[in-house]
């Protein structure tokens, strides 16, 4: 098989919500099609902020009810659990002898925490391990042991990819060989965010997030609290700078863009109208995730198999690279 390989990984930080579906998740799976897929749940990352060991568990299951239940075929694709895969740790371990902290230094997220610090006249290190410290040096593992080519990410990991990339090539630089395989990331096309219910990015932290797996009570609820501008029903209105249309586009195909379009232009209908239809747009698309997601999480047993599956063949793939690795090195 040489298909290329697409890798990405899911931190389990919470219960995903329609802005990891949409983002990361289904843009993922479209990929597999063509790419030879890796997705894993990235628990080890989990640990840096979750504390809780069964909450640290329950997200697990959920992030791998999601990917299983939205499609992630575990007899193609191979789906993992970071923390069954200890060659990950061993090639942290040597990279992390060809990571500057410098470049540590400028991660973004790191650099975000130090600047809350800062803000709220606290030390600057307060609250800060060194797991967060040196995350993208796990990052660069994750993706590194996999001879991974492309990394289907959010905007927010491009500098990680950047930063693997840097790591990767000072190793095959030092070895005078391409020992590591370059990964690419790839950015979902559409360059819009997608908004949350405030217009904002949809974001946990921004608590305005749209849930998977709700009720469709529930669904129709959060979706009825999307924010827009205050015209009548009669006005014209704009698609194009308007939430509920941002989120439709996700769903509906270029006719129903067009009907909803006009109506949008035509004047007559309301911002209750226009949620209706966008919530019955989801509510059909999600029906069968939300069902099999359900079923998936009250036998977490077949959750539990399928990741222990994935890790096997996982830890197969890498331990032969940690082996090359090391001989490579000299360890
Ligand atoms: N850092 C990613 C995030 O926060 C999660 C992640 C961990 C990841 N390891 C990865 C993504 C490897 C892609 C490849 O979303």
């Amino acid at each position: 098989m040489n298909k290329k390989i697409s890798l990405t990984g899911i931190k389990p930080t919470g219960i995903p919500h329609l802005g990891n579906y949409l983002g990361a998740i289904r843009p993922a799976l479209k990929l597999s099609e063509e790419y030879q897929a890796r997705y894993f749940i990235a628990d080890y990352h989990a640990l840096n902020s979750i504390k809780s060991k069964e909450i640290l568990k329950e997200n697990t299951y959920a992030v791998a009810a999601t990917w299983l239940a939205s499609g992630l075929d575990p007899q193609k694709d191979l789906i993992y659990r970071q923390s069954d895969v200890p060659q990950i740790f061993e090639l942290t371990s040597m990279l992390m002898a060809f990571t500057p902290k410098g470049l540590m230094n400028r991660a973004h997220s790191y650099k975000a925490s130090v600047a809350n610090n800062k803000e709220a006249n606290k030390d600057d290190d307060a609250g800060i391990n060194m797991g967060l410290f040196t995350y993208p040096v796990l990052m660069a593992a994750d993706i590194l042991l996999f001879d991974t080519d492309v990394v289907p990410v959010g905007k927010d990991q491009i500098q990680h990819i950047e930063m693997t990339v840097d790591i990767a090539e000072v190793f095959n630089k030092n070895y005078k060989k391409n020992l590591l395989t370059i990964p690419k990331a790839i950015i979902d096309k559409d360059e819009n965010v997608i908004p949350g219910l405030d217009g904002r990015k949809m974001s946990k932290s921004y608590n305005n997030t749209i849930p998977l797996f709700e009720k469709e009570k529930k669904l129709r609820k959060t979706i009825m609290k999307i924010k827009t501008n205050s015209q009548g029903i009669e006005d014209s209105k704009d698609p194009d700078n308007c939430n509920i249309f941002s989120l439709y586009k996700y769903f509906a195909n270029q006719d129903e863009l067009a009907s909803l379009s006009e109506k949008y232009q035509k004047g007559g209908m309301g911002w209750g109208e226009a949620k209706e239809i966008l919530f019955q747009k989801i509510n059909s698309h999600l029906l069968p995730i939300r069902e099999k997601y359900h079923e998936l999480m009250e036998n977490k047993e077949e959750i539990e198999k399928v990741l222990i599956e994935g890790g096997e063949k996982a830890r197969k793939i890498a331990k032969e690279k940690i082996k090359i690795l090391k001989e490579e090195v000299g360890l």
